[in-house]
């Protein structure tokens, strides 16, 4: 198949496109590079010996309609778009401009040209904090943020679509991405991170000094909160499997993408000094407003649905970072 990967040279979209090309897809990859470089891509070429067309563009000015009958894609896998919760707040007006109104631009050009299949980067901050664990998919959503509520938006769009326009669409809710290609070439780049494992990497090479824990007086075992860490490249793995669902029905359809498992922030810390032999100076602040104890997926539908089940754990992704982070910034 020949797929349209919207951010594809960024953090999970790289990740993907050699899932992509390892498993004989063609890809096309759409991407502004503004949070991002062509550095994952160049070594996803020299890995796998293929060629991937890029098109440098922006989601709000591209003529998407335009770059769609060119490329006459397949599918789309959109990840293109903006992250940072904490940002989101003070400046909605990126996330809901590019976040949602950048998807329906997408959409309507997807509608005009027939491409009828899409796979949307959606994220567990469409549930806020959640009021029951594990956060299965019959837990209503309640994003706080304004980049929870731009995802949220972005799905019912896409469940709009398929009952009006026949556009099938699959949305996938991450937890927290982490992790690197086992081969240490392609990683997260420091340049859009503010994720805590990337820090402690960063901090432990002595790139950046004075990390910050959000808090040691959760209910948690060890004061600190813990999330469900789910390794990149078995997202990567989740959209070949939510095409292959596409390719066998048509509708809207929304899964958990996590491990079912949380870790602490002090456990991150912990496995990250065994790994790098380094010891890490931290100070402890106050915790962030309405930051929850735990946050973990049930992932039982999409493992039921979708056939996908994590294969990495906390262990994999922690010396997976340091593999990265110590190999691309040495
Ligand atoms: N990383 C996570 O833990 C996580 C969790 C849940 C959901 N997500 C979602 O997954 C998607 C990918 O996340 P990521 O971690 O790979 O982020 P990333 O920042 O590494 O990748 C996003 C890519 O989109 C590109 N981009 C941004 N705005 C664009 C625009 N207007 N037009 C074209 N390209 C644009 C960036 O240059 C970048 O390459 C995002 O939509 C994000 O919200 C990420």
């Amino acid at each position: 198949m020949k797929i349209l990967v919207t951010g594809g040279a960024g953090y999970i979209g790289s990740h993907t496109v050699l899932e992509l090309l390892n498993s004989g897809n063609e890809v096309v990859v759409f991407d502004s590079l503004e949070k991002s470089t062509l550095k994952n891509l160049d070594e996803i070429k020299l890995m796998t010996g293929k060629e991937i067309s890029f098109v440098k563009g922006d989601l709000l000015e591209y003529d998407l309609v335009g770059l769609l009958k060119a490329q006459t894609p397949d599918a789309v896998i959109h990840f293109a778009g903006y992250k940072n919760a904490g940002e989101s707040v003070k400046e909605p007006s990126k996330y809901h401009g590019t976040n949602v109104y950048g998807t329906f631009l997408l959409l309507e050009a997807m509608r005009e040209c027939s491409v009828n299949k899409i796979v949307f980067s959606s994220s567990c901050a469409i549930f806020g904090n959640p009021e029951k664990l594990p956060i299965s998919e019959d837990l209503l959503p309640n994003p706080i943020s304004a980049y929870g509520k731009s995802k949220l938006m972005v799905e019912y769009m896409l469940k709009d679509y398929f009952v009006a326009y026949g556009i099938s669409s699959v949305a996938l809710r991450y937890f927290n991405a982490a992790g690197a290609h086992e081969s240490g070439k392609i990683g997260e780049e420091v340049k859009a991170t503010g994720n805590i494992i990337p820090l402690i990497m960063e901090n432990l090479l002595g790139h950046k000094t004075g990390f910050t824990l959000f808090g040691d007086k959760f209910n948690t075992p060890d004061g600190s909160q813990e999330r469900d860490y789910v390794h990149v490249t078995d997202l990567a793995n989740g959209h070949l499997k939510a095409l292959e669902k596409l390719g066998n029905s048509d509708g809207f359809f929304f899964y958990n993408l996590g491990t079912g498992t949380s870790s602490s922030n002090k456990k991150l810390i912990e496995l990250s000094e065994k790994v790098s032999g380094k010891k890490l100076e931290y100070t402890v602040s106050e915790p962030r407003a309405g930051d929850p104890d735990f946050v973990y997926a049930d992932p039982k539908k999409a493992n039921n649905e979708l056939g996908w089940t994590p294969k990495f754990g906390i262990d994999e992704i922690i010396k997976t970072a340091w593999n990265w982070h110590s190999i691309s910034r040495s």
